[in-house]
């Protein structure tokens, strides 16, 4: 048994509540690769942020569960190293489907995990969260659950269609299972293609897609007050990194986000974490293409890793700072 408390991790409790009463929201950056962490660290350092590193079960079976964990202590040890006493943050487990697997991660210093049941018919969405809580608070780990489906396709998590939250089923949900975050739909979806062009506007030249449904989020926010809410699918999908990746020989066609200004208006609200990959693998990516169509002669890794790292520094950063405002957020520095 590894407890994170011994890695120097922290759960979600504290943060989320100062994130809800401060009217921001935190940072859940999804990693698989050193380079990811070490962006992140240094993002959130440079930033004074708590963040979230968080872990699918694709990242996983991709980088092997044990090495995650140790990058993730690492990442306590590396953010001290670059000068914060008081680093604030946490390993989550992202879109866990089993009890098995949650208690996997307890079991193994993760600080924080979501059981994902919100495909389960209603009930069983319900008894397996509640498994999960019972066990992870013997812990101290907090556990995110999720009521209502996102669309979009990765590896380990799919759903052709999205079903919104029914705010009217939020209070049941929160009290018998225990939950301490709550994950929700309103319209935001995984991967980087969340809307299909026929569901835009065109607006000067660029697709606008449909606004998220706030109206469910005050519903929601209504009758949980401060009770911390998760938004998933929340990368923007920087035309940008779209545009560097198509240039050098990708083929990324109608890559479509979330607005930032609606992330912004979103974390103003109960919404207290919000999770960001898609937009880390774009800034991967054209960074990666980039260098080497400009330098064709380059082979060594470390040549084509170093501008990738500094590029999703640079979306980790502009995040924190420009959308969510977690900067300067941390307990102590
Ligand atoms: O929500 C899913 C995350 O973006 C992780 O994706 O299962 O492809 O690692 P993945
Ligand atoms: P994006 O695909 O929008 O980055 O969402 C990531 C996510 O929700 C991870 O759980
Ligand atoms: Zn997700």
């Amino acid at each position: 048994m590894v407890n994170y408390k011994d890695l120097g991790l922290v759960n979600t409790r504290e943060m989320f509540k100062r994130a809800v009463a401060g009217g921001y929201a935190i940072p859940a950056f999804n990693f698989n690769t050193m380079e990811q962490m070490q962006a992140i660290v240094m993002a959130a350092v440079e930033t004074k942020s708590p963040v979230i590193m968080q872990v699918s079960k694709g990242a996983r079976n991709y980088a092997n569960g044990t090495i995650l964990r140790n990058l993730a202590k690492g990442a306590v040890e590396y953010a001290k190293e670059l000068g914060c006493e008081h680093p604030e943050i946490v390993l989550h487990l992202d879109h866990g489907d089993s009890f098995e697997l949650c208690k996997e991660c307890i079991d193994n210093g993760f600080s924080s995990v979501m059981i994902d049941g919100s495909s389960l018919p209603y009930e069983e969405n319900v008894a397996l969260a509640k498994k999960v809580v019972e066990y992870a608070h013997q812990f101290d780990v907090t556990v995110e659950a999720e009521l209502g489906v996102l669309a979009g396709v990765e590896d380990e998590v799919s759903s052709a269609e999205s079903h919104y939250t029914k705010p009217e089923e939020v209070i049941d949900f929160s009290t018998r299972t225990g939950c301490d975050s709550l994950a929700i739909s309103i319209g935001t979806s995984h991967g980087a293609h969340k809307f299909t062009p026929e569901q835009c506007t065109l607006v000067n030249g660029v697709l606008v897609p449909p606004p998220l449904a706030f109206d469910i989020l005050h519903e929601i926010e209504k009758k949980l007050p401060g009770f911390p809410i998760v938004l998933h699918g929340s990368s923007s999908v920087p035309m940008e990194e779209v545009n560097t990746i198509n240039k050098y020989g990708g083929h990324l066609e109608a890559a479509i986000g979330i607005p930032e200004e609606q992330l912004r208006e979103a974390s103003k609200s109960a919404v207290c974490k919000i999770n960001i990959d898609s937009d880390s693998r774009l800034a991967m990516t054209a960074a990666i293409r980039k260098h080497l169509a400009e330098h064709p002669g380059d082979f060594d890794p470390r040549q084509y890793l170093k501008p990738a790292r500094e590029n999703m520094k640079k979306m980790y950063i502009h995040k924190i700072v420009n959308v969510l405002g977690s900067d300067g957020k941390l307990a102590q520095c």
